[in-house]
């Protein structure tokens, strides 16, 4: 049977650009990131593709704050992004913004299907209007009592402290959070897309999809609940897209938000040539299109998405991979504890494959929360990466160097250790592809710690001041070093700079994840250069130190 390549398209959810990259983004990035690069390894046609999410009344605010235009913002905040996923070895094939060309013209074509199969309507409602600001106030921007327990100075949509939801308009003593005034309601016409049409589409998209089943339970709820059609508009001054045919009606940040999946992968095809854009967007092709996201965008990716989606004549998403949050040392993130760590804080003390590593050893397929305990992490990292799998290595590549003029050995000394190995690929294969990496670092780890027993048994430090075992430290480090070397390339998706050096000590052009399964003899390697260093304590504390 020959191999054919799957086609999938794979994106993460796109940052807002009005505020750093912390720790908790991460997850995402990492996650699709090692997801992205283990299918690329096994041969197939991954691409990979993000962008900035620019528009929405944040922006426009902080930006106004700032006394610079929105766009500016949202470019400064995207350099920043691309800046840290470079340095946290996050590949994409396209990294985008929703304020482009691409994505306004996609939004406009996806807008006008839907208004042609008369899935848009129009409806006057009655919204809180800052007069001093001369602007609509979106539910984040009230603040008052929350109307059912009384507690004072809750935002307009929901209650922190009785976890009650309600509108603006409930909230008792309301103020703008812009100008301090109290607001005045005043009516607006706005557009509204007819979700409650798409609940069997939906039902059926949600049977194909393969979801969690949290995700499926949390689906059931909101199909129990109703689906309400969704209002798609916002009243200028907005930062976004003019509707059209309109003189101050925007698009809603969270109609163009997904938009900006095909608009970045339509850049990207604009980019390269060979890639054809219906062949991923619209239905009836074998291609797979999968989202990562958040637990918190999951009505966005799962009930608006895919309806507008079918709607517009576009195909809908082969499935939408959700995970949890990440707490810190079992807590929330807190500026106060240090906690809130943002990516470049963490670059400016720690290794990235550190983190690559630690996260990919939590992650699971589930929307179940992630701990970082940073006591663990340290333990965790120097325990399994520098004390495991780099210590293979470090012990056995010296003799080869030195003592046999680079040269593996012919033949492999332990034939069934090296087939343990080589028979564990399928079984590590499944479990990345189920998103199970935690599973799959434990079955790694617990080879690893087999190649570290059989080193520690031949001794090959002992055997190499007899002369005549010269032959054997030969053969016991080739051994070493070809079950190191089926390691790294079981974790090249989790860690791809330490495998592509270890590429380059093995003076290999490529790998792909079946060279696991095949030893490396009789060749010559390269010097052995120190892979990672430990995890010091005092780097961890300086992160935390400068988090606060
Ligand atoms: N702009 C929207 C997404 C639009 S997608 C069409 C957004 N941006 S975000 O910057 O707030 O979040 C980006 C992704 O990071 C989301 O999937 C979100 O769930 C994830 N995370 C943000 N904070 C997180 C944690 N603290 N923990 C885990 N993931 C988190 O939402
Ligand atoms: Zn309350």
């Amino acid at each position: 049977m020959s191999f054919k390549p799957r086609k999938i398209l794979v994106t993460s959810a796109l940052p807002y650009a009005n505020g750093s990259l912390h720790m908790g983004h991460m997850i995402e990035y990492l996650q699709t990131d090692i997801w992205v690069r283990f299918q690329k390894l096994r041969g197939h046609d991954c691409i990979y593709v993000c962008a900035s999410d620019a528009h929405g009344t944040p922006i426009m605010i902080k930006a106004r704050e700032l006394g610079i235009p929105p766009e500016e913002l949202a470019q400064r905040f995207s350099e920043e992004f691309v800046r840290d996923f470079a340095d946290f070895g996050v590949d994409f094939d396209n990294y985008h913004t929703t304020h482009s060309a691409e994505n306004e013209a996609l939004t406009v074509e996806i807008y006008n299907a839907l208004k042609d199969a008369g899935d848009i309507y129009t409806k006057t409602i009655e919204q809180a209007y800052d007069e001093q600001e001369g602007m609509f106030l979106p539910d984040r921007f009230v603040r008052g009592t929350c109307p059912f327990c009384g507690t004072e100075d809750q935002y307009g949509d929901a209650c922190e402290n009785c976890s009650k939801t309600y509108s603006p308009a409930d909230l008792i003593d309301p103020i703008s959070v812009l100008s301090g005034t109290t607001p005045v309601k005043r009516n607006s016409e706005h557009y509204f897309f007819k979700l409650s049409e798409y609940e069997d589409k939906l039902k059926a998209w949600m049977k194909s999809a393969g979801l969690d089943k949290n995700v499926v339970a949390k689906l059931e709820e909101w199909f129990e609940a109703g689906l309400r059609d969704w209002d798609i508009s916002r009243d200028a001054p907005y930062f976004g897209f003019r509707i059209p045919d309109t003189e101050d009606k925007y698009f809603y940040v969270w109609l163009d938000a997904p938009v900006g999946y095909p608009a970045s992968f339509k850049k990207l095809c604009d980019r390269r040539g060979d890639l054809d854009f219906d062949e991923y967007w619209r239905p009836g092709h074998d291609t797979e299109v999968y989202h990562f996201i958040g637990k918190d965008i999951m009505y966005f990716h799962t009930l608006f998405w895919p309806a507008v989606l079918e709607g517009a004549g576009f195909r809908t998403p082969t499935s939408v991979y959700v995970h949890g949050f990440l707490t810190v040392n079992g807590q929330k993130m807190s500026k106060s504890r240090g906690t809130f760590i943002k990516a470049r804080t963490y670059l400016d003390n720690l290794d990235p494959n550190y983190l690559r590593y630690y996260y990919a050893a939590k992650l699971g397929p589930t929307i179940e929360d992630i701990d970082l305990n940073l006591e663990d992490f340290t333990a965790r990292v120097n325990s399994d990466l520098v004390g495991k799998l780099i210590n293979i290595a470090s012990r056995c590549a010296g003799f080869i160097n030195k003592r046999f003029d680079n040269r593996l050995a012919d033949s492999l000394a332990d034939k069934a250790l090296f087939a343990d190995m080589a028979n564990a690929s399928g079984q590590i294969a499944e479990h990345y592809e189920n998103r199970e990496f935690s599973k799959a670092m434990r079955m790694i780890m617990t080879l690893a710690d087999q190649a570290n027993r059989y080193i520690d048994e031949r001794k090959p430090w002992i055997m190499a001041k007899d002369e005549a075992q010269l032959r054997d430290v030969q053969a016991v480090c080739t051994q070493g070093l070809n079950l190191f070397r089926s390691l790294m390339i079981y974790l090249a998706p989790v860690l791809p700079e330490i495998a592509e050096k270890s590429r380059e000590f093995f003076a290999e052009e490529q790998w792909q994840w079946s060279d696991a399964s095949k030893p490396l003899l009789g060749t010559t390697i390269r010097k052995f250069q120190p892979l990672l260093t430990r995890v010091e304590p005092d780097k961890v504390a300086s992160m935390v130190e400068q988090s606060r």
